[in-house]
């Protein structure tokens, strides 16, 4: 049976009440990239990053999975082929979902890593600077987060998927950032079918054979019910 690849971005949270990073008034209009979002920032003003992901720990704590994470997960327990989702969100909204399984390639709000050893570990609601790391004891527990100018997580197992699938699906990202822009070339020179579902179609919306217009909670629990009905 059809193997699906599916990629999200922070449009498929949006309806959670999470921000985007790149719509009218998102994250990145108010807030500098370079300050919050580089290994340099962090260098320079520790405690400036970790007061915006501890406010984003606070958000995305609040925050309920909708009708589209919940889709993704029924997908990918009814699906008779391996469905693999890939998220750039750091919120865990697909896990309260019960989503099986979901690779974060931009990490995790829950997640703490050590600048030294890289030993990662459960984050606190708040971290601060100078966190300890619980294994070697060093000053330097940062967010297990993904900055820019930083490698991605879990590539090569992302690559070997993108490369074996039948489908893929890019849903709520603006395909602005890579290498997961990228990833729709990626499964397309693989031969794949590829759809993009968006609210609006993206700058890359004419690499997708298919394009789905609309809120996520309505357009994603939509296509999941057609791709289950042609299965049966
Ligand atoms: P963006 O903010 O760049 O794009 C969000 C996309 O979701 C846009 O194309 C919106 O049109 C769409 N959208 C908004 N509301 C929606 C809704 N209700 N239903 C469906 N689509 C909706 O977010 P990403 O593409 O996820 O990385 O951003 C990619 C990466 O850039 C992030 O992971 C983050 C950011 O900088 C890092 O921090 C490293």
């Amino acid at each position: 049976m059809e193997k699906i690849v599916i990629l999200t971005g922070a449009g498929i949270s949006a309806e959670s009440g999470l921000g985007t990073f790149r719509d009218e008034g998102g994250l990145w209009a108010q807030h500098r990239i370079e300050d919050v979002a580089t290994p340099e920032g962090f260098a320079r003003n520790p405690d400036l990053v970790h007061a915006f992901y501890n406010a984003r720990r606070v958000q995305a704590a609040a925050a309920r999975p909708n009708a589209a994470h919940e889709a993704l997960a029924r997908l990918q327990r009814d699906w008779p082929g391996e469905v693999v989702i890939v998220t750039q969100n750091v919120d865990g909204l697909h896990e309260a979902a019960d989503t099986a399984r979901v690779i974060h390639m931009h990490g995790t709000l829950a997640g703490a890593l050590c600048a030294v050893c890289d030993h990662r570990w459960q984050s606190p609601p708040e971290m601060q600077t100078g966190q300890p790391c619980p294994a070697c004891g060093a000053a330097a527990g940062r967010p297990d987060v993904v900055w820019f100018g930083e490698m991605p997580y879990f590539m090569d197992e992302i690559f070997d998927h993108l490369d074996n699938t039948d489908l893929f699906a890019a849903i709520g990202t603006s395909g602005q950032v890579y290498p997961a822009a990228g990833f729709v070339q990626e499964a397309r020179r693989a031969g794949a079918a590829t759809v993009e579902i968006n609210l609006d179609p993206s700058e890359g919306a004419s690499m997708f054979d298919q394009a789905l217009t609309g809120p996520a909670t309505s357009t994603v629990p939509a296509w999941v019910e057609s791709l289950l009905t042609k299965a049966r």
